[in-house]
């Protein structure tokens, strides 16, 4: 696991936004995992203004989302489906068909959850997946006892995240319970992760995930197993790690960071 941190969430955005844009041009047919959230909309707006500013081209991209609700429909405004198409893929040259999110509403779920790992396999597995963190240490909907192995399947979810994302519905009491979730195993297996936390209410969570012993309590602790994961982090959230100084030496003097330093 790397770690490195940037002064404010603008600079962390940035940076997150200059490496996806980097993995797209090196693989224009990316395989990109995608997150939803509050923290993510500044990184999407970035993307948006390379795809119009720097003809960034998504065209031949292929998206994965981490996860959605049961029982929303797509056109729902609080849908993950909604809010990609909203603050990403209506602001970009995508083509529609190649951009997927779990069907919350399939007649059968478990079928469903079973067809989007196939689906992921077919296109050769996520190149790179980017991912947040929920205050219980989420990542997509993983929640607290998460198999390490566990893959695509429906989740419960905590009253924790339920009071969290209830906040941004306009009657919390619709928000669903359950959501199909890719697997902490699904998520390790794809060929790079990309952590991006910012605020000082994450500056807990994020130190136990990256610090922490490895827990499925905290489902992003599983990230320390991965062999490519790299964690960008404003100051507030990098505020209650024991190494920042380390972290901060690294992105200074490694040859591989040379580009990305400002
Ligand atoms: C939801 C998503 C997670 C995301 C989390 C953090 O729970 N399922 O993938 O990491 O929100 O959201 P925020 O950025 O709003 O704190």
């Amino acid at each position: 696991m790397e770690v490195i941190i940037q002064k404010d969430a603008e600079a962390a955005s940035q940076l997150t936004a200059a490496l996806i844009a980097r993995a797209l041009e090196v693989k224009p047919h990316l395989a990109l995992g995608l997150a939803t959230g509050r923290t993510m909309e500044r990184l999407y707006s970035i993307l948006a203004e390379k795809h119009h500013q720097e003809r960034l081209d998504f065209s031949l991209a292929v998206t994965f989302n981490l996860d959605e609700y049961i029982g929303l429909p797509p056109e729902d405004p609080n849908s993950y489906r909604s809010y990609m198409n909203r603050h990403l893929f209506n602001r970009i040259n995508i083509d529609r068909r190649n951009t997927f999110l779990p069907n919350g509403l399939a007649p059968d779920l478990d079928a469903e959850c079973r067809l989007y790992e196939e689906r992921i396999r077919d296109f050769g597995g996520i190149d790179l997946q980017l991912l947040g963190i929920g205050r219980v240490g989420h990542i997509g909907f993983n929640e607290p006892l998460s198999a390490m192995q566990s893959r695509t399947r429906c989740k419960a979810l905590t009253p924790e995240t339920v009071a969290e994302n209830s906040r941004l519905f306009d009657d919390p009491a619709k928000m669903p319970k359950r959501a199909i979730t890719m697997g902490v195993g699904t998520i390790l297996e794809c060929k790079r992760c990309l952590m991006l936390v910012t605020g000082k209410e994450k500056a807990a969570i994020v130190a136990k995930a990256v610090e922490g012993p490895i827990t499925s309590m905290i489902s992003a602790s599983a990230l320390q197993l991965h062999p490519r994961c790299t964690v960008i982090v404003d100051e507030d959230a990098a505020s209650a790690l024991q190494h920042g100084e380390y972290y901060r030496w690294i992105f200074e003097n490694e040859e591989e960071w040379e580009h990305f330093r400002r």
